[in-house]
């Protein structure tokens, strides 16, 4: 916490050397009335969750597992823009401390020459049709080595270490995760007093810079639904609005769909 520089990220930490799931320990955290702005982080998450219902391979002492309980100002609509800012304050965070150049696949995951690196899921709780509380979850694979991810991820997944070694020949030894975790705190907190103060367009237009999905064909899966399209835009909400190829133009909330490069 100190030197950390923030107002509200950050301000409260709970680490753990093990725990079921870092968003879950945050959710109870933020039911009993915890303050805007809590993190949780663990060495190691025994039932780390992914979005879609999926697990998330969460290794001990390898990657950052951190949740962060956010109570933000704003309504239901600008839910979508703030995992949307989540994404851009680690894309951010990577360039400062390590001077890697990150890409964004809409909405939320994080790559590097296109293998996942860090993963976003946010979970929300609602009271009177009214935000009570966000949690917003960030896991990135750290220090994992290729061998080191399971079989059937070893193709989509990378690490910030493998990637270092690779591109730059350097070890991430010599980088710390405690550096990595206050330069993401303090670009969330950057990016959430934007939110607060009306400007999700800034974070959209920001979001853009990084994104890898615009311009691409992409393949939309919701429920038994699928179809493929130009990723177009993605508008003041945080839908990224996709141009199938008979002209119909669909926006598409995050929610449940997986999106797929072709
Ligand atoms: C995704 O499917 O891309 C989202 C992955 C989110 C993983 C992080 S790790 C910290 C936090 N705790 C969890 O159980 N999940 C998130």
């Amino acid at each position: 916490k100190e030197g950390l520089g923030t107002r509200i990220i950050g301000q409260n930490i709970h680490c753990f050397s093990e725990i079921d799931s870092t968003n879950n320990y945050a959710k109870t955290l933020a039911q009993k009335g915890c303050d805007d702005g809590t993190v949780v982080l663990a060495e190691h998450q025994t039932q780390g969750r992914g979005r879609l219902g999926r697990s998330w391979d969460s290794m001990g002492g390898k990657g950052i597992w951190m949740s962060i309980v956010l109570r933000p100002a704003v309504g239901l609509e600008d839910v979508q823009i703030i995992t949307l800012a989540a994404a851009v304050a680690v894309v951010l965070a990577f360039k400062k401390v390590m001077g890697i150049d990150a890409g964004i696949k809409w909405p939320n995951d994080i790559v590097l020459d296109g293998k996942k690196v860090c993963g976003i899921l946010t979970e929300m709780s609602m009271e009177m049709e009214r935000i009570n509380f966000l949690i917003l979850g960030i896991g990135i694979n750290f220090s994992h080595e290729e061998s080191e991810f399971p079989e059937e991820i070893r193709d989509r997944a990378t690490s910030l270490g493998i990637y270092l070694k690779e591109k730059k020949g350097m070890d991430i030894s010599r980088f710390k995760r405690s550096h990595l975790i206050r330069a993401i705190l303090s670009e969330l907190e950057e990016v959430y007093d934007m939110i607060n103060e009306g400007k999700a367009g800034v974070i959209v237009e920001e979001w853009k810079k990084y994104s890898v999905t615009l311009g691409k064909e992409v393949v939309i899966k919701y429920r038994e639904e699928q179809y493929t399209g130009i990723a177009q835009d993605v508008d003041q909400s945080g839908r990224l609005i996709v141009k199938q190829d008979d002209g119909t133009v669909r926006e598409i909330l995050s929610g449940e769909v997986s999106v797929r490069g072709l």
